[in-house]
């Protein structure tokens, strides 16, 4: 099944006899536009390294064009100016029309990542859209504060749109990510430039067409793709019209926007990388334990954040544990991403797969390999995918890369502990403070642990439970600032206070 395309009329010449390959436009100003210079590159299915698409490539003129049209409808357009309640039933709509697209939706975004189809299903796709039904909920019931001075004077602090804002996202849950700002970013009424990943450009295409058929104001919405340095990214950091950048991607990428955003004082929140710890205490239900610790570590192939890709084993149950562990990753059914039955798939792209593969070189040789460690082919025609085995090593110091690196792959080193000050010291002993689950039936213990780890979140007895309500973020190298709830909402915002003397 192809992708399905944005402007039918549009798709590039048939080569060879094969179907025409779908073309990817930048969305502006309400329309499907070329880049500027004409310039494309190649969008791959990672599963089978076949071209699944062509893509206009942006540059900084095509981001200008972009902001130039947000800017318009920002300050001449009905977005901002319409009743909250307008504004936040066009949200549930889109949240509609993103279930209504569920099933096209969720295989664009697996060909495009090689996920497999059920998560992309069940996962990815349901939660895009509950981003929007929860951010016109949420925003509709923003309150705003009022202070009295005395009878006849009051303070009033509003919260008002930034105007212009980018929005730049990665490839590992493309449509989910890109929603979590899109959503609140819009419901507190900018207008929003979306540069989504080079490698997944496939959804925010299609949320583009439904933003069209949504009859969204030209101009609210814009999407312009292309790659980050010296290029589409970098010049949405770079633009003097854009007030913040909410950035979701790799920390030197964060380190790279904050030096560009810092000419023009932009607002910025990032949510950077993770090395997460699973902590299994000798008191844990172990049959609840050892399978969520495997999904944390293996799922989406190990490319999430908030994945648990440590796992931190108390030293009196680990000659127990070890065969679970070992019986719960060999069921990880590695395949096809688009059979249903699927629980792995392929990894993003080369350049990661190598990256991955180097380290379990490196484990090979500094630890001793528990299960997996080799690449595959689960199927015919799967041959030149990015599959490898789920991995688990052992016997690694906790000072090992391994141990330390976001790896962001399906790759999970257990490490032993004999106390709780051990466990909190070596969860704590990364740059990173994204996440952690912590496994024991003891809650005062739980308790101990949890408050003694850094990390922007926690999980007692469970992973990845995620109330959107509640802030997400990370502490240390994880990040800076936090979304979610009134969190999103009052980074895309900016307080006004308006002082009344009564007369
Ligand atoms: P990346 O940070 O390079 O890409 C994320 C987004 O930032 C993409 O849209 C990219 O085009 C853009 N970008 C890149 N350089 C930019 C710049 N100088 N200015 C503005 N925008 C720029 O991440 P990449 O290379 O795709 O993945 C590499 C590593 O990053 C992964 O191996 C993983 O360790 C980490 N990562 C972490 C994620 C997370 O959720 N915390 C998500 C994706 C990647
Ligand atoms: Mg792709």
């Amino acid at each position: 099944m192809p992708i399905p395309t944005n402007q039918p009329g549009q798709t590039a010449p048939a080569a060879d006899g094969k179907p025409p390959l779908p073309q990817f436009r930048h969305f502006v100003d309400g329309q499907f536009v070329d880049s500027l210079n004409g310039a494309t590159f190649d969008d791959m299915n990672p599963a089978t390294d076949e071209l699944l698409a062509t893509v206009a490539r942006g540059e900084a003129q095509d981001i200008d064009r972009a902001v130039q049209a947000a800017k318009k409808s920002f300050e001449e357009g009905p977005w901002a100016r319409m009743p909250i309640k307008a504004r936040c039933d066009k949200l549930r709509e889109i949240g509609d029309r993103i279930l209504e697209r569920r099933e096209a939706l969720a295989l664009a975004e697996t060909l495009d990542t090689g996920k497999p189809i059920t998560e992309s299903l069940e996962g990815d796709i349901p939660r895009a859209a509950q981003n929007f039904h929860f951010f016109a909920e949420a925003a509709g019931q923003l309150h705003e504060e009022s202070y009295t001075i005395d009878p006849m004077e009051r303070h009033f602090t509003s919260r008002e749109p930034l105007g212009v804002v980018g929005l730049i996202t990665p490839w590992n849950l493309p449509l989910y990510l890109a929603t979590w700002k899109v959503a609140p970013a819009l419901a507190m009424g900018n207008s929003v430039v979306l540069k989504p990943a080079e490698w997944t450009p496939a959804t925010a295409t299609m949320l583009a067409e439904i933003m069209q058929e949504a009859n969204l104001p030209p101009g609210v919405f814009n999407v312009v793709h292309g790659f980050g340095p010296n290029a589409a990214g970098e010049a949405l950091t770079r633009h003097s019209e854009v007030r913040a950048i909410s950035f979701t991607g790799e920390n030197a990428t964060g380190q790279a926007i904050m030096k560009v955003a810092s000419e023009t004082l932009k607002k910025l929140t990032f949510e950077l990388g993770g090395k997460g710890a699973t902590v299994i205490f000798e008191d844990a239900d172990l049959s609840q334990a050892v399978p969520t610790a495997v999904r944390a570590a293996f799922r989406n192939q190990g490319q999430i954040c908030l994945a648990g890709s440590r796992l931190f084993v108390q030293k009196s149950i680990l000659e127990q544990a070890l065969p679970e562990i070992v019986a719960a990753v060999q069921a990880i059914r590695v395949g096809d991403p688009l059979l249903p039955e699927t629980r792995m798939g392929s990894l993003i792209s080369r350049e990661q797969f190598e990256k991955v593969l180097r380290y379990v070189e490196l484990g090979k040789q500094e630890g001793r390999l528990l299960v997996g460690g080799e690449p595959i082919s689960p199927a015919e025609g799967l041959g030149k995918g990015y599959f490898l085995q789920p991995t688990v090593f052992t016997n690694l110091p906790n000072e090992s890369p391994i141990c330390q690196k976001e790896i962001f792959g399906p790759v999970l080193p257990i490490i032993p502990f004999e106390t709780e000050q051990d466990a909190i010291d070596m969860v704590n002993s990364t740059r990173y403070g994204l996440s952690a689950s912590v496994w024991s039936r003891d809650v005062n213990r739980c308790h101990r642990v949890s408050q003694g780890i850094r990390a922007g979140i926690v999980w007692v007895n469970c992973w990845f439970a995620r109330d959107l309500r509640t802030p997400f973020g990370g502490m240390k190298a994880s990040g800076i600032g936090r979304e979610g709830g009134r969190y999103a909402l009052e980074f895309f915002s900016e307080a006004k206070t308006v002082a009344y003397r009564y007369q």
